[in-house]
């Protein structure tokens, strides 16, 4: 019998990330328009586009993903060079000028940025600390990194709906935990964890609840994590199903199903 992956492994794993988790937009797409229900209701690119009020000439959006910041940027910034770069190449198919690119080893010289995004992609990198060496090496004088995750307590009852249904399916009380990404990089981390190289850094929370008539957005958030669920000894379809009822049962018994969200942005200089 072969091991089981840890949730480390699994959150780093290259072919994973290239391939099932983001080989396209897809499932990102499923997990950002969840937040079409929170209250309130933050415009996370126009927040990007406001820290990078004095940024002058490029500004690289590393694990760019779908590109929703890189398009945002160039529309309201035309000033700006944009340099969108992502390790899996079909995420970045569509977008204009995208290159593949790895933030431990940035293709960058030395001090030339204006700024440097890396959004919700840092607790997918195995070094960490020299992917944010690389982001401070990049930077010109001046310049800034903003980069950001979830908290620890972020949709604390999809960990709990998705252990329930998972249970339901195997037939005992609670099944495994599902994989948490934000695990490797959580907000309450995230500053002691730039502090090591970055010498000031302003933490933006971003606090709200999600709130459902319709369990679909919610089952759609918990099938954007198929690529790490299916390999976690869950039967992935069965315990998605269970889920669905799960919700349906408690917006048909409570009026809608919440989910309290907590993510946040860090603007490092
Ligand atoms: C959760 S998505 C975030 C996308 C986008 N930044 C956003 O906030 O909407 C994470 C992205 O980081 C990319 N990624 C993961 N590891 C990376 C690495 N070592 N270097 C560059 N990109 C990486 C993934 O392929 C994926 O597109």
């Amino acid at each position: 019998m072969t091991a089981q992956p840890t949730h480390e492994q699994l959150v780093t794993d290259r072919s994973l990330l290239s391939t099932k988790a983001y080989g396209t937009g897809q499932h990102l797409a499923a997990r950002q328009s969840l937040y079409r229900w929170q209250t309130p209701s933050y415009d996370l690119p126009r927040i990007v586009i406001d820290e990078l009020a004095d940024v002058r000439g490029v500004v690289a959006d590393v694990g760019c993903g779908n590109g929703k910041f890189v398009a945002r940027v160039r529309d309201d910034r035309p000033d700006l060079s944009v340099l969108p770069m992502d390790v899996s190449h079909g995420i970045i198919d569509a977008i204009p000028g995208a290159v593949v690119a790895d933030v431990q080893q940035l293709p960058i010289a030395d001090g030339v940025l204006g700024a440097v995004l890396a959004l919700h992609m840092l607790y997918h990198v195995e070094d960490q600390a020299r992917a944010i060496r690389e982001l401070r090496r990049v930077l010109a004088p001046g310049g800034i990194a903003i980069v950001s995750t979830n908290s620890r307590t972020d949709k604390r009852e999809l960990e709990h709906l998705w252990r329930q249904a998972a249970g339901d399916g195997l037939g005992i009380a609670e099944g495994p935990a599902r994989v948490q990404l934000s695990a490797r990089f959580t907000l309450e981390d995230a500053p002691a964890i730039l502090g090591a190289v970055f010498g000031e850094i302003r933490t933006i929370p971003l606090p709200g609840v999600i709130e459902v008539t319709d369990a679909e957005p919610v089952v759609a958030h918990l099938a954007s994590y198929e690529a790490w669920a299916d390999r976690m000894g869950v039967p992935f379809q069965e315990t998605i199903e269970c889920a669905r009822e799960r919700v349906t049962e408690t917006i048909r018994t409570e009026g809608s199903f919440r989910v309290t969200c907590l993510g946040g942005m860090l603007v490092c200089r």
